[in-house]
């Protein structure tokens, strides 16, 4: 276990926010979780599991002590007629587990490809892109209990998995609160998602349904695609929509796309005719947050060093660097200002994607 005080965040945030952790943790083992809580200093401490710090927005120094979920390891635990399923170390960077299984036979994630972030943060919020969530591909985890000390496993049924969510997002005291979680399921600050395993159904089938996707198969006169091929369109898809964090901070999209009734989205369509929406299978109808924002003219737009980006009014920016960054509080005063232009002319109240710590 390797701890560090007052360590710099600002390299373990995609946003690149200067900020300290009072205690930060390296976390390489699961033993390492177990000197944690056999330390007088840490056991009892508050806990704050930071991964590849891509969807975090720190609004000041941490003083709870930071697990900083740096276990490693990806491999093929079980191949049968139906599946391969492979095992990842929570602190493998998710991109390269994605790598990974394509390099080795099993394709599966490849409309995954380019997410930022870690293995261990992909099930907290069910990460998803073009057609695919993690939810479709996920078998189960282990994990640990902070409180106890005791690992535990969980399948997918056991993770709550939503749109954008899981029982990793919730405390454990939240009543249901239109999660759908039943009282004392929630798991944010107990558990810590140490392994990650995968199901990747075989015989493998492409995902084509997204538009872009569709687009980019049609553009390549290509008719049956490897998976291969796929992962090569997703990078250059997102690579031509989104900022590549390592050049300019973010944290991927700002809001969650809000979802309404069938009555709420005709009352919208009468007055805005060219608003993007898509019906639900259980009859909602998602909106595009990023049209929404972009129709109240925000692309490109900045408060202070805190930005809406040019080519995806969705993703928020750091318009400075180093140690002239953007700072959590401008991120969400910009953030505040979209919510309240978005409900002014649509009346939607837009749900922020990160958390803010
Ligand atoms: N749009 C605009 N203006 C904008 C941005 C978007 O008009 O500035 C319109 C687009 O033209 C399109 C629609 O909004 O018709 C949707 O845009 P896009 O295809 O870029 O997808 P998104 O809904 O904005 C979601 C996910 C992304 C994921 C993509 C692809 C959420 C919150 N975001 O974005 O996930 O990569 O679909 O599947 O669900 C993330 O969660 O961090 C993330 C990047």
């Amino acid at each position: 276990m390797v701890v560090e005080k007052n360590a710099p965040l600002q390299p373990c945030n995609t946003f690149g926010i200067a900020a300290r952790a009072q205690t930060l943790v390296r976390v390489h083992s699961v033993d390492d979780l177990r000197a944690v809580r056999a330390d007088p200093q840490l056991v009892h401490a508050p806990k704050f599991v930071l991964g590849g710090g891509s969807n975090i927005i720190l609004t000041g120094d941490v003083k709870s002590v930071v697990l900083k979920m740096e276990i490693k390891g990806l491999r093929l635990v079980e191949e049968t007629s139906k599946a391969w399923i492979v095992e990842a170390g929570a602190g493998e960077v998710w991109h390269d587990a994605v790598a990974w299984t394509l390099a080795h036979g099993y394709p599966g994630l490849e409309n995954l490809a380019l997410i930022p972030g870690t293995v261990g943060a992909s099930p907290v919020q069910n990460i998803g892109a073009y057609g695919v969530e993690l939810q479709d591909r996920f078998e189960s985890l282990d994990a640990i209990d902070l409180a106890t000390g005791q690992s535990f496993s969980l399948d997918a049924a056991q993770c709550g998995f939503g749109y954008r969510d899981s029982v990793f997002k919730h405390a454990p005291s939240e009543a249901q609160d239109g999660s759908g979680l039943p009282r004392g399921m929630g798991l944010a600050g107990r558990a810590v998602i140490t392994h990650v395993r995968f199901r990747l159904p075989r015989p493998w089938k492409p995902v084509l349904g997204y538009l872009d996707l569709e687009r980019r198969r049609a553009e390549a006169g290509v008719e049956h695609p490897s998976a291969t091929q796929i992962f090569d369109w997703v990078c250059d898809i997102r690579r031509a929509k989104l900022p590549d964090p390592a050049v300019v901070g973010n944290a991927g999209s700002f809001f969650k796309n809000p979802t309404v009734s069938p009555d709420q989205c005709a009352d919208i369509i009468a007055r805005e005719p060219k608003i993007v929406h898509y019906p639900m299978p259980d009859g909602s109808i998602k909106l595009a947050a990023g049209w929404l924002i972009d129709a109240c003219g925000w692309k490109g737009k900045s408060i202070g060093k805190a930005g809406v980006y040019e080519k995806q009014a969705l993703v928020l920016v750091n318009r400075g660097q180093g140690a002239d960054s953007v700072t959590g509080g401008e991120v969400m005063t910009l953030a505040k200002a979209i919510q309240t232009s978005v409900y002014e002319r649509f009346g939607i109240r837009l749900e922020p994607e990160p958390v803010v710590v």
